[in-house]
């Protein structure tokens, strides 16, 4: 994995860039002394007689040479991922770490600027500039702010965001570890060896997944399963196939086979090593943001039956879980949005700085703020592995939200419907006098923010109703509900009159 250091004119990234290339001793690349070498000229030089497109030519060529390399740390030039296909090549094998810093700042940190973009009122060339590119560099997933700090603070705040995290499942006879951090996939063979997890192993994945991850173009000697894409095939067809895969590649007791993908591919691998010869050894590696907050957490592992989903299946952990960030890059936007609805829920349950970080605006993707929501699920699997108790707080939203979500023929994704349900549930709360007067209000806004739908409308409250009782968990018993209290606090096993709930139902249509 490549570091990249993107941002503004002025924001340091060369001199940041040197030093912590040093730090970690890896190369580093500025690209535009690269582009002076090449053409023979300086950079004004180029701008004034080649003009701006030869120079963005020279920029794009080198963008795809880094890109191609490995281990480095480079600076691309202020306006050189202006151009979507540069972002894409850097972003196939680095992580883009955006520093921003405040105008004067900037501006002070380049007092005689020669810099042909802002001749002339530098001050006003550089608000311009600003302006115009903001929007790019809001886009980057991680953000780093550096005014009013020394180039070691930042080359430390660096440091610290690409050092891989260790979490632990520590409930008993669930143990295991959860390795997160930028480019982990990259060293897959030898997180593997660390852990004394060797023996045959296969690679599961789903054929979007493998078109859209650079890892399956590195992944050596291990065979890959390429199954077909989508919650329509978990069910117990695609687990035959899989033992039948399991055998024609010599799978024993002593084998691993790793799941890369979403919740779908981690539910089906997990089942099937469950079951395959009593059991084998399996790693998941979580590559949407569902999974890698929710869905790989907590060793729930199954299929869907033609009467309902995920009816068939095992508690049966992992040995470990590798969740790098870096895989998220190409995750479809709805798909990232809806990872964003179980992220907002676990805010509301037990974070309250998560729940405030989206709700400021904030950038989310950046490791640390999927740690934290990683964290929430953990804790509570770790109280609660087996669903006991506390580990109930994790279904709010889901038990209108999966109604919702199968009386909308599953048009609606998950992540969308548990939004509703989320918002639908915080309002049963405030009138069971459970949740604090404005929950509903502030949920309904945060989860609008990020892209996601908050009610149901058009949709029959009568059938959403019947939905809820047929769910597999509620069968023949009173409903029970996890509600939010306030933002960073639910309870569990609430239930709630008739009256009341399809009074909320009603409300949710309309
Ligand atoms: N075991 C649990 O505790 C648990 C908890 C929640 C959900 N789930 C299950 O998880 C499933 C939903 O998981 P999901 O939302 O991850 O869906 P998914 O696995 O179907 O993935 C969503 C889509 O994104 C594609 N994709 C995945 N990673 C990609 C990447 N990095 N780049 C590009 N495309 C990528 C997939 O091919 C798929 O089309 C459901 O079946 C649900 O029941 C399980
Ligand atoms: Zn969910």
């Amino acid at each position: 994995m490549n570091i990249v250091l993107y941002g503004p004119l002025g924001v340091g990234k060369s001199t940041v860039g040197k030093t912590l290339a040093a730090r970690l001793g890896r190369e580093f690349v500025d690209s535009d002394p690269l582009i002076e070498a090449r053409a023979g000229l300086t950079i004004p030089q180029v701008f004034a007689q080649q003009g701006e497109v030869a120079f963005r030519e020279f920029e794009s060529t080198i963008c795809n040479e880094l890109a191609a390399r490995n281990n480095l740390v480079i600076a691309p030039g202020g306006g050189a991922l202006l151009n979507p296909a540069n972002r894409a090549a850097l972003e196939q094998n680095g992580l883009i770490i955006c520093l921003r810093a405040a105008e004067d700042a900037l501006l002070a940190r380049m007092p005689h600027t020669d810099r042909p973009l802002l001749a002339g009122d530098a001050a006003a060339k550089l608000h311009a500039l600003l302006e115009a590119r903001q929007s790019l560099y809001d886009s980057f997933a991680v953000q780093l702010d550096t005014t009013r700090k020394s180039i070691p603070q930042v080359v430390d705040e660096i440091e610290a965001l690409v050092a891989p995290r260790r979490l632990q499942i520590t409930a008993p006879g669930f143990e295991h570890e959860i390795a997160l951090g930028y480019g982990l996939l990259e060293n897959l063979p030898a997180l593997l060896t660390q852990r004394n997890l060797t023996g045959t192993t296969l690679i599961v994945t789903d054929e979007n997944i493998k078109a859209a991850l650079p890892f399956f173009n590195q992944s050596g000697n291990t065979p890959v399963v390429v199954l077909p894409a989508g919650e329509d095939h978990k069910n117990l067809a695609t687990i035959a196939r899989l033992y039948d895969a399991f055998l024609a590649h010599g799978l024993d007791r002593n084998s691993i086979v790793i799941a890369v993908g979403g919740g779908v591919i981690g539910d089906m691998v997990g089942f099937a090593a469950a079951t395959y010869m009593r059991g084998i050894k399996w790693v998941n590696v979580p590559t949407t943001l569902l999974s890698m907050v929710d869905a790989s957490l907590g060793g729930k592992t199954g299929v869907d039956l033609p009467q309902g989903k995920n009816l068939v299946g095992a508690f049966y952990p992992p040995s470990l879980i590798v969740s790098d960030p870096l895989t998220l890059q190409t995750l479809p936007r709805r798909e990232w949005i809806g990872g964003m609805a179980e992220v907002i829920k676990h805010g509301l349950i037990d974070d309250t700085s998560l729940f405030e970080w989206i709700e400021a605006g904030h950038a989310f993707g950046s490791v640390d703020v999927l740690q934290q929501a990683i964290s929430v699920k953990v804790r509570v699997v770790n109280e609660d592995p087996y669903e006991k108790g506390r580990r109930a707080l994790l279904n709010v939203g889901h038990t209108i939200g999966h109604a919702v979500e199968s009386a909308s023929g599953f048009k609606l994704s998950h992540g969308e419907s548990v939004a509703i349900g989320m918002v639908a549930e915080a309002k049963l709360a405030k009138r069971l006098e459970v949740a604090e007067a404005g929950l509903p209000e502030r949920l309904a806004r945060v989860c609008a923010q990020v892209g996601l739908p908050v009610d149901a409308r058009g949709m029959e409250p009568g059938h959403i109703r019947q939905l809820m009782s047929s769910d597999k968990k509620k069968a023949g018993k009173q409903l029970k509900f996890a509600l939010p209290k306030r933002v960073g606090e639910a309870a569990y096993g609430i239930e709630a009159d008739e009256a009341v709930l399809m009074d909320t139902l009603n409300e949710l249509v309309t």
